[in-house]
């Protein structure tokens, strides 16, 4: 078998991944010791995102925290591509995103792009895009965001709020760049092709909106950077500040290598799943284990190569020494990967019934966290006004 080439972007994720080397391919910045003590200064202890450097690379936080210092507030941007339901991968972000809405007291703009998934996809219609918009909605407030500081944005239903920024967006990105940085072909729909522009959107929505330049931070897994990158492009081009990101690492799938993905649904625990079929799956997973119990014993396991570790690391195992001991007896042998999956699985169980609680209760405020399309005032101060 040929080894497989390491491939990130927007709609793929395979072969081993080298985060150092995606900070060198995409020219991002390693999230430093001292950027992180600066962070600590407005956090108090650290997330264990940072701590565990889940979050591992950024744009521009040095400058969003020195405008922060300066008394300029900024927003938080994120989002969400609503092709199905959602998994454990895509909290991770938002988990975090929730962290800094807390200790910040930050407005967050959430997108969810019902629009690029139907024209990305061979089977979903507008119709079960806009539906799994609702779905996956209701997954985003059971993380637990604001919703007085939480504005939902879908874009098909939503557009005229974005598309005037979105075309001055679209006016500074050539074919030939678009092409470029997310590989279109002669063949790709003309819709896709505009996306990127409404994926940019919101990250100058609050400028619009205010009339005066607003940082934007946006949490998101390092996937999602070529829009980054064409969007800071165009930032000074239309006098808005370039937004900062910060980029985390991807939660493994289930099975032996790769990130936790839809495409994969039995190496994927999603949010909705019934938490038994969730333990089953967590049992039936791929360790670092040795083939036989006497091998790893005497050989010892390799965490690093274990999704049931890195659940423990992303999320399950909130205590960092209780997170060296799971590391140790691994190494050692003395965890072996039986015991240990049935120690996460009660964890994960746990999880999903309190999400999937949170998710019932979220039914009743979601319609009034999207942004109001009616809403006169927003199109007023984005000049939509009638003439
Ligand atoms: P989507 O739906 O592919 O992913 C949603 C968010 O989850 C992150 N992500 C993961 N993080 C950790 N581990 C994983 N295994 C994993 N898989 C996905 C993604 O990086 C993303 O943050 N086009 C976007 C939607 C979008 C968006 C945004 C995302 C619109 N605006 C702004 C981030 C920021 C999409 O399809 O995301």
């Amino acid at each position: 078998m040929a080894s497989e080439e390491m491939v990130v972007t927007p709609w793929e994720v395979a072969g081993e991944i080298d985060y150092s080397k995606l900070i060198e391919q995409f020219g991002t910045q390693q999230l430093t010791d001292r950027l992180l003590e600066e962070l600590r200064k407005y956090t108090g202890e650290l997330h264990i995102q940072l701590r565990r450097k889940i979050f591992f690379s950024h744009r521009d936080l040095d400058w969003l925290l020195e405008k922060y210092r300066m008394g300029e507030k900024f927003v938080l941007y994120t989002g969400r591509g609503p092709s199905g339901n959602v998994h454990l991968g895509h909290v991770i972000p938002w988990i975090f995103t929730k962290h800094l809405q807390d200790k910040f007291d930050a407005k967050l703009y959430f997108q969810l792009t019902d629009d690029e998934k139907f024209l990305v996809s061979q089977n979903l219609t507008i119709k079960d895009t806009l539906r799994l918009t609702y779905d996956n909605a209701l997954d985003v407030l059971a993380t637990g965001f604001d919703v007085k500081k939480t504005f939902l944005i879908s874009n098909v239903r939503n557009v005229q709020t974005l598309y005037k920024v979105a075309v001055e967006v679209a006016k500074h990105v050539t074919y030939s760049t678009a092409k470029a940085v997310f590989g279109f072909k002669e063949s790709s729909n003309i819709g896709i092709i505009f996306f990127p522009a409404m994926q940019a959107a919101p990250c100058f929505l609050e400028s619009a909106i205010s009339g005066r330049n607003v940082p934007c931070l946006i949490p998101a897994a390092i996937d999602q950077d070529p829009y980054w990158r064409i969007t800071r492009d165009v930032a000074p081009k239309l006098n808005y500040y370039k937004p900062a990101q910060i980029h985390c690492k991807f939660l493994p799938g289930l099975g032996k290598g790769g990130k936790m993905s839809s495409s994969m649904p039995e190496t994927c625990i999603f949010t909705t799943d019934d938490p038994d079929v969730a333990a089953g799956k967590i049992m039936n997973a791929y360790t670092g284990g040795r083939a036989t119990v006497e091998e790893q014993r005497r050989l010892g396991a390799n965490p690093y190569a274990c999704p049931i570790y890195y659940y423990e690391m992303f999320l399950f195992e909130q205590d960092d020494v209780k997170l060296a001991e799971i590391e140790n007896r691994c190494r050692s042998g003395d965890l072996l990967c039986g015991e240990h999956k049935a120690s996460l699985a009660p964890k994960v169980v746990r999880f999903l019934m309190e999400h999937q609680k949170r998710r019932e209760k979220a039914k009743d405020v979601v319609s009034e966290c999207f942004i109001d399309p009616c809403d006169k005032e927003l199109q007023t101060s984005l000049g939509l006004e009638m003439f």
